[in-house]
C-alpha cells in the first residue's frame, strides 16, 4: 500500500487496534504492539539485522548468522483510534505523536531527536510507556525506532527507565538491542542514519549516540519515509500513570541525501480528552521542537 493522496496520508489516524491486542497470554507489548515472545528477538551488542527479501538474518557482532527470521509486509503499526470526542482514555497504542511523510523528495539521510528522561509516573501498576522517534516505510509495514521505555516490554523492564533500539514489523517479528538503564534527567540523543543505499534497498543505523551499547544496523530495508515523534502506552488507566510534567522532543534534525533542507510541517495528534497534549513549538527540519504535556 502506498499513500496516494492527502486523504490516504491521514489514514494512520484510523487504524484500529487489531494488531495491538494481546495474542494468547502474551500481554507484554513491543513498541509496535503486543507480540508473542516467540516472535521477539534480542540483538546482542554489536549485532545487526540483514533483510534479504522475505528473510531476516540476525547477525552477531562477528557477522555470524545467529537466527533466521522472516520479514512481514502487511498491517500497520498501532496508532490510536480515530479521534472521536466520546472515546474513553486511550490506553493502548500511539497516544500523542507528530509525523512528516517525505513527499517524494530525496531519501531521508538522518533523523535526530534529543529529549530528557522524565521523572517516573506517580502511579505504577505494570503499565508501559514508550517515547521515541522513528521512521517507517510508506507502507507502514515496519518501524525503526530508538525507544525510551518505562514498565514491561518484550525486552524486559520494570518500574525504571531503559533505552533500546527496536525494529518492529507491523505484524510478525520484532527485534531489539539489549536495554540499557537510564536515569531521570539524563539527556538522550537519538539518531537514525542512512548508511548506504543502491537505490532499491537501504541500510540504516539507529542509536542513542550518547548511550553505549545501543546501536543497531538494519541492512536491506525499504526506504524509510515516514518520520514520527511518539508517546505510545499500554495499560494506562489514569493520567498519573504517565510521567509527571512534560516531555520535550527537541533539536529535531531531518536531513535528505541531497543536502537540501526539506520544508517540514509536523502534523500531529494527541489525546486532549484525557489530558495528554502535544504542541509543536517550532516547526521545520532544522532544530524543530515539540512538547508532550501529561
Ligand atoms: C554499522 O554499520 C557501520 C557502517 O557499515 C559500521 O561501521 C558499524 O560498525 C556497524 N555497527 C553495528 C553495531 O553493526
Ligand atoms: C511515499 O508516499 C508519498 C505520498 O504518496 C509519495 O509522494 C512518495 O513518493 C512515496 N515514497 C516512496 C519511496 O514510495
Ligand atoms: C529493573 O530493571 C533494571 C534494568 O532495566 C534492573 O537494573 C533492575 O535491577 C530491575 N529491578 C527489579 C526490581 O527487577
Ligand atoms: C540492490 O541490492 C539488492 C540486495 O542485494 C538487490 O536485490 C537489488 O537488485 C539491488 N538494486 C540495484 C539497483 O542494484
Amino acid at each position: 500500500m502506498r499513500f496516494s493522496s492527502l486523504t490516504v496520508l491521514l489514514a494512520p489516524l484510523a487504524f484500529t487496534f487489531t494488531l495491538a491486542k494481546p495474542t494468547g497470554n502474551d500481554k507484554i507489548p513491543t513498541p509496535g504492539g503486543h507480540r508473542p515472545s516467540s516472535s521477539v528477538y534480542e540483538i546482542t551488542a554489536g549485532g545487526s539485522l540483514s533483510i534479504l527479501g522475505a528473510a531476516v538474518h540476525v547477525l552477531a557482532a562477528d557477522g555470524n548468522i545467529v537466527h533466521v527470521s522472516t520479514a512481514s509486509v502487511g498491517g500497520q503499526v498501532p496508532t490510536k483510534l480515530t479521534g472521536d470526542s466520546s472515546r474513553a482514555l486511550q490506553t493502548n497504542g500511539w497516544i500523542a505523536y507528530a509525523w512528516w511523510l517525505n513527499p517524494g523528495l530525496a531519501p531521508i539521510s538522518s533523523f535526530a531527536t534529543t529529549w530528557v528522561v522524565p521523572p517516573a509516573p506517580e502511579t505504577y501498576h505494570g503499565q508501559t510507556i514508550f517515547l521515541f522517534n522513528g521512521i517507517q516505510p510508506n507502507a507502514s509495514s515496519a518501524i525503526l525506532q530508538p525507544v525510551l521505555q518505562y514498565g514491561p516490554s518484550n525486552a524486559g523492564g520494570n518500574a525504571s527507565w531503559a533505552v533500546a533500539i527496536w525494529f518492529v514489523y507491523s505484524t510478525g517479528n520484532a527485534f531489539f538491542t539489549t536495554p540499557v538503564p537510564v536515569d531521570p534527567g539524563a539527556t538522550l540523543e537519538a539518531t537514525i542514519t542512512l548508511i548506504a543505499s543502491n537505490g532499491t534497498t537501504f541500510d540504516y543505523n539507529a542509536q542513542f549516540s550518547n548511550v553505549p551499547g545501543t546501536s543497531m544496523n538494519v541492512t536491506g530495508s525499504r526506504e524509510l519515509t515516514f518520520a514520527v515523534e511518539t508517546l505510545e502506552a499500554y495499560g494506562v488507566s489514569s493520567i498519573s500513570d504517565y510521567p509527571v510534567g512534560s516531555t520535550v522532543f527537541e533539536g529535531i534534525q531531518l536531513g535528505l541525501v541531497d543536502d537540501a533542507t526539506p520544508s517540514v510541517v509536523w502534523s500531529h495528534e494527541d489525546d486532549a480528552a484525557d489530558g495528554v497534549l502535544l504542541a509543536v513549538d517550532r516547526d521545520g527540519a532544522n532544530d524543530a521542537r515539540m512538547t508532550i504535556t501529561y
